[in-house]
């Protein structure tokens, strides 16, 4: 008897403790079996017996749910510590991406005029002959059209060459005053150390009544927008040809890897070249039926850019996609 008591406050598992019951409480078990002595108990005794057994049968089950509820609980506890997560230790870090050096420069530079209230245009990269070169004061057969190796489709339409049809595009939706930049990507047959088929430039264009817009606005934002992106240079306004502008300028920073002593990526000259601008020559106003406006005008390739800021020898590295390249621009 005393052993039944024992086997139930020893079992140290649930599953010891379910073997325990079936012992006592099953259909062949300990009490069952007891109960079913019944019918040899003489009558007078059975009352008793049956009482006794009852009691017995309490407490067997007061021992059981005892035990029961103090292993469930141990188990609990066990579940929740094993499942604990520990929410200060580190885990494995993501690889994390970053923007393109290229467009990392663009951003820059459109911070750059978006602070100075320009808006941002856009055009389609399909562009036709109108927006592209007519509008632009580039007849056909005109040889400046030769400046520009285009990609043509048909005779129609094209892979645009530059951003400027975005300047067309803008002044014929809108009426003037007009302070825009349109950054996009542009197309030429070209491929070497410094040049690739697709590549990215930012335009601009001012236009206003004809006493507010000057060459000397033009010089005075161009040289200190080169020198937010370029520090401390020198810069210089080369006269220059555009079909587009008149007059028209280069426009050359001193050269920040020798800074104007004369190395191998400035030629020796201590200058380079970033971009090109002017003012809006009266035909494109004429072609987007404009009248009694000024307006300056200027274009840069991104990639250029890039490159100077990065020191990149070879700018189609840019475009190889190869993940150990972009890693080092961070
Ligand atoms: N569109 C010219 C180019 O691609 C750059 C430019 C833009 C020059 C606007 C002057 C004014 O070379």
């Amino acid at each position: 008897m005393e052993n039944l008591e024992e086997k139930i406050v020893q079992a140290d598992s649930l599953e010891t403790l379910e073997k325990v019951r079936v012992e006592l409480f099953g259909k062949k078990g300990f009490i069952a079996t007891e109960f079913a002595k019944m019918k040899e108990v003489p009558g007078p005794k059975k009352k008793a017996y049956a009482e006794g057994l009852n009691k017995r049968k309490a407490s067997l089950q007061r021992s059981f749910d005892a035990r029961f509820k103090l292993l469930k609980a141990q188990e609990v506890e066990r579940l929740l510590k094993r499942e604990a997560i520990d929410v200060s230790l580190y885990g494995s870090q993501g690889q994390k991406g970053a923007l393109h050096p290229v467009m990392e420069t663009m951003d820059k530079i459109i911070d750059y005029f978006v602070a100075l209230n320009f808006a941002v245009e856009q055009g389609p990269m399909v562009e036709d002959d109108f927006h592209n070169f007519e509008a632009l004061n580039l007849p056909k057969y005109h040889p400046a059209r030769d400046m520009q190796d285009t990609f043509y489709f048909n005779d129609a339409s094209l892979l645009r060459t530059h951003t400027s049809p975005v300047q067309i595009r803008t002044m014929m939706e809108r009426k003037p005053p007009i302070r825009m930049i349109a950054p996009g990507t542009v197309f030429r047959r070209d491929y070497d150390l410094t040049h690739t088929p697709m590549f990215h430039q930012v335009e601009g264009l001012v236009v206003d009544a004809k006493d507010k817009v000057s060459f000397a606005n033009l010089k005075s934002i161009l040289t200190d927008f080169l020198q937010y992106m370029f520090g401390e240079v020198e810069v210089r306004f080369r006269p220059s040809f555009f079909p587009f502008t008149e007059p028209s300028a280069e426009v050359d920073i001193s050269c920040i890897f020798c800074e104007g002593e004369g190395c191998r990526v400035c030629s020796h000259t201590g200058w380079l070249e970033v971009l090109g601008c002017g003012i809006v020559d009266p035909n494109v106003f004429k072609s987007v039926g404009y009248e009694d406006v000024s307006g300056y005008a200027f274009g840069l390739g991104v990639e250029r850019f890039a490159m100077l800021m990065h020191k990149i020898p070879d700018l189609r590295s840019l475009f190889e996609g190869d993940i150990r390249l972009l890693e080092q621009f961070r």
